[in-house]
């Protein structure tokens, strides 16, 4: 955050006068800058002292112009239009509101003044304002924070609220940002967002907001993407492409109930209001304790979604999700190959095949568990996290042995937060299990979520994962699994606290990421849910990598795949090769090298060319990870316009560079016919172009020409992958000579 201001004052006062500097004659507007590299949100007071958002967008060359911003709309304000940057409710503001209260008397109006702000240093990227704001009747605070990464071009924001009221007072409403973009868009606003079910995440919707409040929201507690996101992008005056138009990004880091309102006033301003679901949601709040909300993270850009996903991207490999530059575990899974079928010499067969296809590890997924109750499908088991005797006789510790004997690490799927009503920990602990005490049990899954408001379960949920580490300090992975909603909200625990389940419930399950994280900071952990239902940065800070579905036809996951990318970084996108789909193994590979590349095959059925290629292709992921993992990527083509979908990524320097091209419509003629343009690339760098994951026996689609070519004719003129049906997925390497 860059700031104009007097260097004597930490605060940013372009014009100084607040509620500390009282006993002036006339107040005049505070005006708080919020600067990174290339974009500002601008903060202002206005007559009464409300805070209000009068800008945010690409950031102005001469600071001192943000001052006069907001009397370019005061006719329009005049009017009934408010930008306050936190809208309270039952006072002046009637816009829908970012915090609505009951107070300890019963009154349920909020008025929000400002009172001060400090801006502090994180480091030399990061900082951090915080801006306070009082009710002058009631003794109520609200604290924004906004951090913001400069070169990022990124903010977190939140807000902490706090009160020393007689009583408890009751959060009816509670978001994390309230953002306001002013109407000077006459295109109108275009709102693209995302939709889903299970093996179908992720779907796109753009289309422009019409005037009133659209929601996009979760009521499913956990598991809480799996039929809408909270992330999204708006676009201002038409939908901005790859490379063009101006956008912004915004998602909730939480992992539970979320809810984002859209409101499109009457001069045509948007108000963004991103925060937990407030739906049956009611906090109640002791007077001196402090709330706080989690991050809504955002990012503008004035150079269309491609600049603006790579800040996105760049910004979570750098603060984000655990490890983002460093290293990351290939692997043989065994889920699609066994299900929950396997014992101790099925699986031993597999870590050889793990060592045979040149993978790091290999992973056990479910079925491993149980003996009451035997986890030999998804209807019993879950809780009873001991080894199931008659498969693993000699339990995982065998297991890791086995796979350090074969040159191979061992990983393990777990899902600690759910239980079976067939399980020994569903007896043994009824009061654990979230379900109404008078209603009929309704299961998701065969299963129940674990209440994790409860400390107790906190500790246990923690110990599942401890367990298994103290008795195998060499286990190597985790696969972390949620598969169910939660039904028939109740926690024993909570009592008559009973609208906090769902909020407790997430702060419960990050105070377990939290320990697992203190005493395990760096292994590998997967975070998956029933395919990609809880895709977020609230939760992808404990983890390195997501599983984005359990749709692994090639095909489908070129789209997924594309649109997960918006938000999040190829390091953290588990991509696996299975069986799902008509692709040939080439294609199938091809697409899951976009990303961390798994396999979940079964080897034995491979002809030899096939097994020769994935060797083959594995040794050519080892030589371009590091373009792929924390290289900027660009989408060239897009699967939802072209015959070919087209991506690169491009290593830090420029030197090393991979594009893949898929066949997403497989009609007659369909094809590359014109070359691609590349991005990205160094314009006065010379690059050799070769093919690679060549299939055994086929001839590179490039011939025998001189496949050397400047990064400005590659740029400008591009190069034809050569994509159709008898080529149906071309993979092109770049290096510098
Ligand atoms: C759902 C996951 O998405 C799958 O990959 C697999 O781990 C199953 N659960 C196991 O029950």
């Amino acid at each position: 955050m860059r700031t104009t201001q007097n260097k004597t004052l930490p605060l940013v006062l372009l014009f100084a006068g607040s509620m500390l500097f009282a006993g002036r004659a006339a107040a005049q507007d505070v005006t708080i800058p919020v600067e990174t590299q290339h974009n500002a949100i601008v903060l202002q007071t206005d007559a009464e002292k409300h805070l209000n958002m009068v800008y945010l967008g690409t950031k102005l060359a001469n600071s001192a112009e943000y001052a006069r911003i907001s009397k370019m709309y005061r006719q329009a304000d005049d009017s009934g239009v408010q930008n306050d940057v936190y809208t309270p409710s039952g006072s002046a503001s009637l816009g829908e509101p970012a915090i609505t209260v009951t107070h300890a008397d019963g009154n349920k109006s909020l008025n929000l003044v400002y009172v001060n702000h400090t801006v502090s240093k994180v480091s030399d990227d990061v900082s951090l304002l915080v801006v306070t704001m009082k009710d002058p009747v009631y003794d109520f605070e609200v604290k924004l924070y906004y951090k913001t990464y400069y070169k990022e071009d990124v903010t977190e924001q939140w807000s902490v609220i706090k009160h020393n009221e007689k009583g408890v007072v009751t959060l009816n409403k509670y978001a994390s940002a309230n953002l306001n973009l002013k109407g000077n868009t006459p295109g109108g606003f275009w709102l693209k967002q995302y939709h889903g079910n299970w093996a179908m995440e992720v779907q796109p919707e753009e289309a422009r907001l019409t005037h009133g409040i659209k929601t996009i929201d979760s009521k499913l507690g956990t598991r809480a993407n799996l039929y809408e996101h909270s992330m999204f992008a708006i676009s201002m005056d038409k939908p901005a492409t790859e490379d063009e138009g101006k956008v912004l990004y915004g998602a909730l880091e939480w992992s539970g109930n979320f809810r984002v309102d859209f409101e499109l006033d009457v001069a045509n301003n948007l108000k963004i209001i991103a925060g937990i679901n407030n739906a049956a949601s009611e906090y109640h709040l002791k007077p001196g304790v402090e709330f706080t909300t989690p991050a809504f993270l955002y990012t503008y850009s004035d150079h269309g979604k491609g600049d603006a996903s790579r800040k996105l991207q760049s910004w979570a490999r750098q603060y984000k999700i655990v490890d983002g530059n460093g290293s990351r575990l290939t692997l043989l899974n065994n889920w699609e190959s066994t299900y929950f079928d396997f014992n101790e010499s099925k699986l031993a067969g597999l870590l050889k095949d793990t060592k045979k296809l040149g993978v790091d590890l290999f992973l056990l997924d479910d079925g491993w568990f149980g003996n009451n109750h035997p986890r030999n499908g998804d209807n019993a088991g879950l809780g009873d996290w001991q080894e199931n005797k008659q498969k693993l006789p000699n339990g995982i510790s065998s297991l890791v042995k086995e796979a350090q004997a074969n040159g191979v690490k061992f990983g393990i799927w777990i899902e600690p937060e759910m239980v079976n009503p067939a399980s020994d920990l569903y007896k043994a602990h009824p009061d654990w299990v979230i379900k109404q005490p008078n209603r009929p049990e309704k299961y998701f899954r065969n299963q129940l979520v674990l209440d994790l408001a409860n400390p107790k379960v906190q500790d246990f949920v923690f110990g599942v994962v401890d367990n298994l580490f103290t008795k195998n300090p060499d286990l190597a992975y985790i696969k972390w699994d949620c598969n169910a909603v939660i039904y028939n909200a109740y926690s024993a625990y909570l009592k008559k606290d009973q609208s906090h389940i769902y909020v407790d419930y997430v702060n419960g399950l990050y105070n377990v990421l939290k320990r697992v994280r203190a005493k395990y900071p760096k292994v590998p952990l997967m975070l998956c849910s029933g395919g990609g239902g809880r895709v977020d940065y609230g939760a992808l800070q404990y983890f390195t990598e997501y599983w984005p579905s359990d749709n692994t036809d090639p095909l489908e996951r070129v789209f997924i795949q594309w649109e997960y990318s918006f938000f999040y970084p190829a390091i953290t996108s588990s991509n696996h090769v299975t069986d799902w789909g008509k692709q040939p193994i080439k294609y199938r590979v091809d697409v899951a090298m976009m990303g961390k590349l798994g396999f979940d095959i079964v080897i034995g059925k491979l002809s030899e060319d096939e097994l020769a290629f994935c060797q083959s292709a594995l040794k050519n992921y080892d030589g371009l990870k590091d373009a792929i993992w924390h290289g900027d990527q660009y989408r060239l083509a897009s699967p939802w316009d072209n015959d070919v979908a087209s991506i690169m990524y491009v290593n830090t320097d420029k030197s090393k560079a991979v594009m893949f091209n898929y066949l997403v419509n497989n009609r007659y003629g369909s094809g590359t016919k014109v070359p691609v343009r590349l991005k990205g690339l160094d314009p006065n760098k010379k690059y050799r172009v070769k093919e690679i994951n060549i299939f055994p026996g086929r001839g590179s689609v490039l011939g025998n020409d001189d496949q050397t070519f400047t990064g400005d004719f590659l740029m400008n003129v591009g190069i034809n992958p050569k994509t159709n049906a008898s080529h149906t997925s071309v993979v092109l390497q770049l290096e510098a000579i």
